[in-house]
């Protein structure tokens, strides 16, 4: 059956008008002014609404072992939360630790999404040790259409790599035409620096962000860049954090380095003041990179405007309070992640959009439509135009509330973003054709989401 949707205000990254989309199946196959539809098609009416192509989040954490314990989504929920928040395709951190076969971790975390997602969702690959099977191994996954990996340059012994293995990669992934994504923080001075606060008595929340301070960002986000350099490969670095590290990467962008820029929206909104609150108010707020002095906030949100930050993902990592207690005698005990996937876009929308930071095309972009460009669903996501999946979101700009835990889908005891007004909301979002949302509740197919494969793209 086909589905119109009637008279919105149609918001592309590089285009704007009011009209009609009719998509029969899964795929947009027209777009006009008052369209003739056939009899029985499910009409929604979105005059004095904006229609966004479905929002893509680049870095997600789902199934998660990490720091002793596990992050609380799983697909199903995960998916219904970032449906309701708008975001119709998410890109899931794939990561094994060093200890675990990077096969076998492949087929896990494809097995925990497969059949139990409401949106569509793909992978990034990460590569966590460097070993003799390791292109073999990485081949297999490309070719299944994992065309994207990650590595780590924090987390030492864990899922960190060392330089050496960060080289291996960025060849291989050269060879094979994929992009690698980067978390970038020196590994030895995160590691030197916990310890020495840790000796000190230094053991709350508030720790967190001196022990893994803005110039240890820049030096991970400059050696990244270095090796990107020397190896003609093409990269991603994650949730980046400060202005420190701007500069870093945007001088390395400058000089012709194939690097791109992702923040992640708790960067934008939340600053260290809120990891440093007593006891688990703190520990609600421990992240890495870590929540950061407010004055960065202005850089980022600039950045963001010109478009050297390319994306802005959420790095979706939720852990409850019993889970953030586990850190209560020391800082690094601390499960690090902020959950942020159902509330990403209409911060972004609120804060940026809507207070004047942010041009609404390039919301669009740096929200939907430069992820799918960077990795390789141009233009079958990120897009409104005909031929695309219907993957569309009807925004309300006149809603106004209010976040809460007590409202929210995603599966965790606390929001960071606790008590934010927000001014809009999606209103409709449909997932290749179908209503998956009405009003921010869930209406739709539980299993709807497919696996998306890539192909590669940087040779
Ligand atoms: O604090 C974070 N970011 N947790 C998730 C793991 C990662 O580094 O992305
Ligand atoms: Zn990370
Ligand atoms: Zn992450």
């Amino acid at each position: 059956m086909g589905l119109l949707i009637r008279n919105g205000e149609i918001v592309t990254a590089d285009s704007r008008c009011i009209a009609d989309i009719y998509a029969e199946d899964e795929t947009i196959t027209r777009i006009g002014k008052n369209l003739e539809v056939p009899a029985g098609t499910e009409t929604v009416d979105a005059t004095g609404k904006f229609v966004f192509p479905g929002f893509i989040d680049p870095h997600v954490h789902i199934y998660l072992p990490f720091m002793s314990t596990f992050a609380k989504d799983t697909h199903e929920t995960g998916s219904i939360a970032a449906l309701i928040g708008g975001t119709t395709t998410y890109i899931e951190m794939c990561c094994p630790n060093r200890n675990d076969d990077a096969l076998e971790g492949y087929s896990l975390w494809k097995s925990k999404a497969e059949g139990h997602s409401a949106c569509d969702y793909a992978f990034h690959m990460s590569v966590t040790k460097f070993v003799k099977e390791t292109p073999a191994q990485l081949q297999k996954i490309v070719k299944d259409g994992t065309a994207s990996f990650k590595i780590f340059l924090a987390y030492k012994n864990f899922f960190g790599v060392d330089d050496g293995e960060m080289y291996q990669t960025l060849m291989l992934a050269k060879r094979l035409g994929v992009i690698v994504t980067a978390h970038c923080e020196n590994a030895e001075l995160v590691a030197r620096l916990q310890n020495a606060l840790l000796a000190e008595g230094k053991k709350g929340p508030e720790w967190h962000e001196p022990s893994r301070p803005e110039s240890v960002e820049a030096e991970g986000t400059g050696r990244f860049a270095t090796f990107l350099e020397n190896t003609s490969a093409t990269g991603y670095v994650v949730h980046l954090s400060c202005e420190k590290a701007l500069h870093v990467a945007v001088a390395a962008k400058t000089r012709g380095v194939h690097l791109h820029i992702e923040s992640v929206i708790p960067h934008f909104i939340l600053d260290k003041s809120h990891a440093e609150r007593p006891g688990v108010e703190g520990m609600k707020h421990v992240m890495s990179p870590p929540l950061r002095a407010k004055h960065n906030q202005r850089a980022l949100w600039n950045a963001l405007a010109l478009g050297s930050i390319d994306t802005v993902g959420t790095d979706h990592c939720p852990f409850d309070t019993e889970q953030k207690l586990m850190g209560k005698d020391a800082f690094t005990d601390i499960p690090n992640g902020i959950p942020g996937i159902e509330d990403r876009v209409n911060l972004l929308y609120t804060y940026g959009v809507e207070r004047g930071r942010l041009p609404l095309d390039r919301f669009v972009d740096c929200a939907s439509t430069r992820a799918a460009k960077v990795f390789g669903l141009f233009p079958r996501k990120g897009t409104i135009a005909i031929g695309s999946d219907a993957d569309l979101v009807v925004y309300d700009p006149e809603y106004q509330g209010v976040i809460s835990a007590d409202t929210h889908a995603v599966n965790n005891n606390y929001s960071g973003f606790e008590g934010m007004p927000i001014e809009g909301r999606p209103s409709v979002v449909t997932v290749r054709g179908k209503v998956q949302v009405r009003d921010g509740k869930f209406v739709g197919e539980r299993t709807r989401g497919k696996f998306l494969k890539r192909e590669p793209a940087y040779f």
